[in-house]
């Protein structure tokens, strides 16, 4: 196949970039489950890439984080010096606890310097961390620590959310109590607003752990092929998926996408305005700004009230920013404060040269309205959790096309995408259609499930032979371009954030009253989408629908966590269905965003969706 041969040529060369302590004997190859891997053969250490590489090589002394936290009001700076010590400090710290090569860490911290320190530390000793979003609640936690099995947490006494303390220790306890698997050592780093107490034998303080004699840990080899990470993301039932990230492919793609899809290069200043708990943090926030010797930027902070909808601006001339990459939900926060931009006035952001956008499909009136208020391109690409870096985007760094408003542009090198129909037959252009990708994935893509081969090959690779399904609709235009429609599974996008209904339909199942519902993703002008709830009644209930949909409401909070934002359950009764008893979902959701649908011919029973809209209505 030459396409698979051009790839394998074209990574080869990406390969070279990188400092190997081992350069791979093959670049593409398949293993005992006949899944692809990248570099196989190959040795190296992604924290040395991060760190040491630059420090060997004259970087040293240059800025490699800016940490900036409105909300505690602390700035701070580490060149690459100060953070390969502090990386190698607490990874000797680590080792003392007993992690080694392999082992797991589970990472669930606000947005402080230590988190990245943490996630680095891990890979100095080739072990494999996985973060865990601090919105979410100790059950999510427990899920992850029974199927991540780590020996560690790491984690903090709590977060600010605005001007809102989260401790997250009860969490932490409460999740430890939950799960099966039995965490060893808990290592916390108490923040200056909130002292959390710690069980003795269990749990330890992290700036005490640092002070005691440790020796600095050396980076130590993994194969290509050994994980550096799992990072859990929704899918379509209540138990998230571990993506695995190899050590390998991911650095090389680390390595080739900064110059090539954002024009970022050795010594600028870059800022993914996300958070460590997502995938846009591991790849933008920590690993391909590091592996390419530039400024990466954490800020602890929100796009508006810290302490305006001017922060973003503040902190583009205050570091001399060129990239910023931030989710649409964020722009359109700051538009709805500040719709005429006054803010921007205050601040010389002409060192930015590019906004880019992702985690949740871009509307064309936020496009606009940034394009028109930063006077910069504002470039939309498409990528998900399993991909680790951009599918689809105008790769500017290589040569910038044209853009149309609501496209990430075209696909990325060796990202074969193809749009199939149900019968896995590819549509012709405009066609609207399930939005595959040809095997192999390039490198850096996930190779398969922590743990989980079968459900990799169940969930990915079953629905179309030979295509890797990414769960989202699209078309490709007479241009070549791509234009993302929307996820075509019961996966919801809130505010950039990736949620399971299922995971909440489960929850709400749960509640005694209710006899069965359906939870769909509905329309919201700032978050993007937000879970909606329809319940039935079990007969012979009586319960005021308020009061129902209160405790709806903190049971998914308790349950899922904030970042949910699930605040509204409808009675009904009954749920639109086929005769063969699937729920309509999508019809119920377009019965409240109030759009068109067209009902299947195997709906059970037509009189339910007026009986439902009759419910919205009121
Ligand atoms: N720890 C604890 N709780 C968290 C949290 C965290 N790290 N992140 C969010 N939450 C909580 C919030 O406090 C909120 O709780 P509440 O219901 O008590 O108010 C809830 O989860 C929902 O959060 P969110 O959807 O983010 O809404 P918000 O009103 O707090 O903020 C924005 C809205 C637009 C300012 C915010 O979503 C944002 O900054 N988005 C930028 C996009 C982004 O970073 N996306 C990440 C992927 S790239
Ligand atoms: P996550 O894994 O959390 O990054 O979420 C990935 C999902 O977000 C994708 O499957 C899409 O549904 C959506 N998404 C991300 N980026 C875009 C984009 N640029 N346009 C449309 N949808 C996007």
């Amino acid at each position: 196949d030459t396409a698979q041969g051009d790839a394998q040529h074209f990574w080869r060369d990406q390969a070279k970039e990188i400092a190997w302590y081992q350069f791979p004997e093959k670049i593409l190859s398949q293993d005992e489950d006949d899944l692809y891997r990248w570099f196989e053969g190959g040795q190296l250490n992604t924290c040395y890439l991060a760190l040491d590489f630059h420090v060997e090589n004259g970087r040293g002394e240059q800025t490699a984080l800016i940490y900036d936290s409105p909300v505690t009001n602390t700035k701070k700076q580490y060149t690459y010096v100060q953070m390969r010590d502090e990386v190698a400090h607490l990874a000797g710290v680590l080792r003392d606890l007993g992690i080694a090569k392999g082992d797991r860490v589970i990472i669930y911290m606000p947005l402080v310097p230590e988190a990245l320190f943490a996630m680095l530390a891990c890979a100095r000793l080739g072990a494999i961390h996985s973060v865990v979003f601090g919105g979410f609640a100790a059950h999510e936690l427990a899920v992850r620590i029974d199927d991540a099995t780590p020996k560690v947490i790491l984690t903090a006494s709590g977060g600010l959310e605005f001007d809102k303390i989260i401790p997250y220790k009860p969490i932490i306890d409460r999740a430890i109590v939950e799960a099966t698997h039995k965490v060893e050592s808990v290592v916390l780093l108490q923040r200056d607003f909130l002292e959390a107490e710690l069980q003795e034998g269990r749990d330890y303080d992290w700036n005490k752990l640092l002070q005691q004699k440790t020796t600095p840990a050396d980076c130590v080899a993994v194969a290509a092929t050994d994980p550096l990470y799992i990072l859990y993301t929704s899918g379509t039932t209540g138990k998230p998926k571990g993506i695995v990230r190899d050590n390998g492919g991911h650095a090389v793609a680390m390595k080739y996408s900064l110059p090539n899809v954002y024009d970022i290069h050795a010594g600028d200043v870059f800022w993914a305005a996300s958070d460590v708990g997502w995938v846009v943090g591991h790849s933008y926030i920590v690993y391909a700004p590091l592996i390419n010797g530039c400024t990466t930027v954490l800020y602890e902070g929100k796009p508006i009230k810290t302490p305006d909808a001017g922060a973003f601006w503040r902190m583009i001339e205050e570091y001399k920013i060129k990239v910023l990459f931030t989710a649409p939900t964020g722009i359109r926060a700051i538009k709805k404060e500040d719709s005429e931009g006054i803010l921007k006035q205050n601040y010389d952001i002409s060192s930015l040269k590019y906004l880019f956008l992702a985690g949740e499909r871009c509307d064309v009136a936020t496009w606009e309205w940034a394009s028109e208020l930063l006077k910069v391109p504002v470039i939309d690409h498409w990528w998900q959790t399993e991909s680790g870096w951009p599918m689809v985007a105008n790769m500017v760094g290589v040569e910038q096309l044209p853009i149309k408003a609501g496209s990430p542009t075209k696909p990325v090198p060796t990202f074969d995408i193809h749009i199939l129909d149900a019968e896995g037959q590819q549509v012709k252009p405009n066609t609207e259609g399930a939005v595959a990708l040809k095997l192999p994935l390039p490198p850096g893509c996930l190779p398969t499930l922590w743990n989980n081969t079968e459900r990799f090959k169940e969930a990915y690779l079953s629905a179309f032979p030979g295509y890797y399904f990414s769960g989202d609709g699209g078309y490709i235009d007479e241009d070549g371009y791509v234009f993302i429609t929307g996820r075509i599974d019961d996966v919801i996008n809130v505010s950039g954030h990736r949620l399971s209904t299922a995971d909440m339909e489960e929850i709400v199942a749960s509640h005694p009253a209710v006899a069965e519902c359906a939870v769909v993703g509905i329309a919201n002008e700032l978050k993007g989408q937000v879970p909606f709830g329809f319940v039935v009644l079990k007969s012979g209930i009586v319960i005021e629908s308020q009061q129902l949909e209160n405790e709806l409401v903190a049971m998914v909070r308790d349950r899922i966590g904030a970042v949910a934002c699930f605040k509204n359950a409808l009675i009904v009764k009954r749920l639109p269905k086929t005769r063969s008893g699937k729920i309509l979902r999508k019809i119920m959701r377009c019965i409240v965003d109030d759009v068109p649908f067209v009902t299947p011919s195997t709906i059970e029973d037509l009189t339910v969706l007026e009986e439902i809209r009759e419910r919205v209505r009121e």
